[in-house]
């Protein structure tokens, strides 16, 4: 008996309507446009209204557009995995708000907390599933709300006009046909790096979870080490294409559109040039949305099937490394 492979057969996100551009952060803290733009490539993001928006909300959205393009509905699904940093609640995960947003069966629902490598994570979980056979239509999410918890003050400024809030989903079927769909994905992690990118409260460390005294010394806000995770993700994104590639017997130039998560665009150009993919195989759009962490990749291929980008039989490459450090690829034959 031959085992199934997993194809995604929808795509969907969501973004929200609040557009923040470079220049409504110059008015609010001590930053520019220039440092923004040059430093990054992001040129506008979108911030979550409050009573509007939640991460929850935004992956019904994104999931009812997948579903609909899918020709699935919510009843048609086996199992939800969910990628978010920032879910609704600290616990339950944000997965069981999705499940009862919807007219789901009592499916299982999973969070994965992988961070900017959250969907590709996501993605290989839902593709074990499908090919042991135990599940047969996937929904696997990313989304986040990341805008409250970067500080939008000039102690802040580091991250908080990096990042930005949206979602991304995308439908997972099995499917019998040869070559087709997911042929790989690759996964990693060096946690001896896990303080160099992280929130550190309020965890379950110490007795006193969350005071304000914390606040105050901005200990709720999370901490970058910038530049190591620069030169980690120069290493990694293209180290882990390779891994992918390697495994099934393909070269970089067999790829047709690479869709990395958007970190920096900087980091991508740096990433293409060492792979040698010309412009039209890299997909972009963080000039639009800042960094959305785990909804970076779902978004962005998203966008690309809308586009037009994306044409039957087409070689797929996904690749994410940030926070954990983590970091990841998959490899998806259209
Ligand atoms: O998806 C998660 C993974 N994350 C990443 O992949 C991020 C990887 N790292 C990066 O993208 C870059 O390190 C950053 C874009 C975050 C920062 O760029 P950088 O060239 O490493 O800048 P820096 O942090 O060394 O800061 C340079 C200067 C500092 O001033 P001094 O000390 O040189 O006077 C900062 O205080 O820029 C200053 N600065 C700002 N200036 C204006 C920091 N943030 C800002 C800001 N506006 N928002």
């Amino acid at each position: 008996m031959t085992m199934p492979a997993s194809k995604i057969t929808g795509v969907g996100m969501y973004v929200p309507d609040n557009v923040v551009t470079n220049e409504d952060l110059t008015k609010i803290m001590d930053t520019t446009n220039e440092w923004i733009v040059e430093r990054t490539g992001i040129k506008e993001r979108r911030f979550f209204e409050e009573g509007k928006d939640t991460v929850s909300s935004m992956a019904v959205a994104a999931t009812e557009m997948a579903l609909e393009r899918a020709g699935k509905k919510p009843e048609d699904i086996d199992f939800i995995v969910f990628a978010t940093l920032s879910s609704d609640y600290n616990f339950p995960g944000s997965g069981v708000l999705l499940q009862r947003k919807l007219p789901f069966r009592n499916i299982g629902a999973i969070d994965i907390r992988t961070q900017c490598s959250g969907f590709i994570y996501a993605l290989s979980v839902a593709d074990q599933f499908i090919k042991s056979g135990m599940y047969k239509t996937i929904l696997v999410v990313g989304s986040e709300v990341q805008s409250n918890v970067f500080e939008l003050t000039d102690r802040g400024r580091n991250l908080s006009v990096i990042f930005g809030d949206g979602a991304g989903a995308v439908v997972l079927e099995a499917t019998n046909e040869t070559n087709k769909g997911i042929l790989t994905t690759k996964l990693h992690s060096d946690g001896k790096f896990a303080e160099e990118l992280y929130l550190e409260h309020p965890g379950s460390r110490r007795k006193v979870r969350f005071s304000p005294d914390m606040m105050e010394k901005g200990e709720l806000l999370p901490y970058m080490n910038g530049k190591l995770v620069f030169m980690n993700a120069l290493k990694y994104f293209p180290e882990v294409v390779r891994e992918a590639l390697a495994e099934v017997n393909l070269k970089e130039s067999d790829i047709d559109l690479f869709i990395p998560h958007q970190a920096n665009a900087r980091i991508t150009q740096a990433v293409q040039k060492e792979l040698n993919f010309p412009d039209e195989k890299v997909v972009s759009n963080i000039d639009r949305y800042g960094n959305t962490t785990a909804a970076s990749i779902p978004i962005a291929l998203c966008e690309a099937w809308q586009d037009g980008r994306i044409k039957e039989g087409d070689l797929i490459a996904l690749a994410a490394f940030g926070s954990g450090f983590l970091w990841a690829s998959a490899l998806i034959r259209w």
